[in-house]
């Protein structure tokens, strides 16, 4: 898709568009909300840890309008999918097969967990956020959500909260068992900023990005989707949690809550002891937070050089301890290091590389020298293209702001 397809403008004309022709009024709603890559601290969310995403410029646009009373149902309509839903909100809700339509329904239903009753809203949504790529197309459409409901009824909803409401429309309805990273970088993030998390306590902190002049960051999408993708990673949800239990056991410490409580001294002490398959999850994790405390000074100091090293640290700990990477990742971010001083010994553009998101597919992110984007986007292309005759889909982007309701312009 070309940067006029994605943008927020462009997606918001043809749903508009596809509003006025489906319902034959205009739609008097909308918001917006991003996708995002996180730059460091990867499966660490749901551990209590830190994280370290930025927003992208990739958008779920979403229009809508009241519906007139005469109307007991909503109609929702993907006009990305040409599928359309009625939903009766006066029944009580549960999951259902049209998988895009579970994300609107959990999202629904948070709000009335907390009493607070929706109109009927017909809505049409679209996205530029790619399915399945791991750059949290889910988060942007209950955020883009959340925040168009919000102001329907003139509700000021505080976007932690509104990230919590979201991770849990999605562990209730579609069912995944997400952490709170991809909703709150989608309701929180700010222009050019990156966007520190500690999961746990939910303080953030802004990290100004480096200028665009100094580095690049390159997305670059293997295309590969595994089946598998989400019920490995909520193994490795409770792998964690049996690797919390082992640990607690062995180090006779009660208070252990989470694998943000234990060091990588505790590890050591309790290695002998504990299964290999959890104390490598463990090692990954609490290696993890300390990558991405150490990599924050690095940007603060804009030192990309030291940033890189750690991407590139981050992504062979999640390939060989954590196991969540695939080949096609690995290759990516192997040719990445091929034009590295970290790796290779010889500077060629790139500062690092890694896999970004769950894992199991989706996409790397390189983090390289504006003059080197060509030569980097070529390598990486013919690279993966001589493994396995697929191109992976490489995009440059940049740090955007968060979900913003828009206002949408009355014909009068
Ligand atoms: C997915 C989840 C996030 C996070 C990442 C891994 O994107 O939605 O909450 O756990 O995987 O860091």
């Amino acid at each position: 898709m070309s940067e006029s397809e994605t943008s927020i403008a462009a997606l918001l004309e043809r749903a508009l568009d596809a509003f006025e022709s489906g319902f034959g009024r205009p739609a008097t709603l909308a918001a917006a909300a991003p996708g995002r890559v996180n730059l460091m601290g990867e499966h660490t969310d749901y551990n209590d840890g830190y994280v370290l995403p930025i927003a992208i410029d990739r958008w779920a646009v979403i229009v809508g309008d009241v519906a007139p009373e005469t109307e007991s149902i909503s109609t929702w309509y993907s006009l990305d999918l040409d599928e359309e839903y009625e939903a009766d909100l006066q029944q009580p809700l549960q999951p259902v097969t049209l998988d895009w339509v579970n994300y609107p329904l959990g999202v629904v239903e948070e709000f009335r967990q907390h009493q607070i009753e929706l109109p009927n809203i017909d809505f049409v949504l679209t996205s530029s956020v790619p399915i399945g790529a791991g750059l949290s197309s889910s988060a942007a459409i209950t955020v883009a959500l959340a925040t168009m409901f919000a102001e329907a009824l003139g509700f000021d909803l505080d976007p932690i909260r509104k990230a919590q409401w979201c991770q849990r429309a999605e562990h209730e309805f579609p069912k995944v068992p997400c952490g709170i990273m991809d909703p709150m970088i989608a309701s929180l993030a700010s222009e050019g900023d990156a966007l520190f998390i500690d999961c746990q306590s939910h303080e953030t902190k802004r990290v100004t990005m480096p200028p665009q002049d100094d580095a690049v960051l390159l997305i670059a999408n293997t295309n590969v989707k595994h089946a598998l993708a989400t019920s490995e990673y909520a193994a490795r949800r409770e792998e964690c949690r049996l690797a919390v239990e082992e640990l607690r056991a062995v180090l006779f410490r009660q208070e252990i809550q989470s694998l943000r409580d234990v060091t990588a001294n505790d590890l050591r002490q309790a290695r002998d002891q504990m299964d290999p398959v959890f104390m490598r999850r463990a090692m990954h994790v609490v290696n993890e937070n300390i990558r991405t405390l150490e990599s924050i000074r690095a940007l603060m100091q804009h030192d990309l050089q030291r940033f890189g090293e750690y991407m590139f640290a981050s992504h062979v700990s999640l390939r060989d301890e954590y196991e969540v990477s695939c080949a096609e990742l690995d290759t990516l971010v192997e040719l990445a290091g091929e034009l590295s001083l970290a790796i290779a010994g010889q500077d060629r553009g790139v500062y690092g590389a890694r896999m970004t998101g769950a894992g199991f597919g989706g996409c790397a992110i390189i983090l390289c020298r504006p003059d080197a984007v060509d030569l980097v986007t070529q390598y990486l292309v013919d690279g993966h293209l001589a493994k396995f005759d697929t191109a992976p889909t490489i995009f440059a982007s940049h740090a955007v702001a968060g979900a913003r309701a828009i206002t949408v312009a009355s014909e009068e």
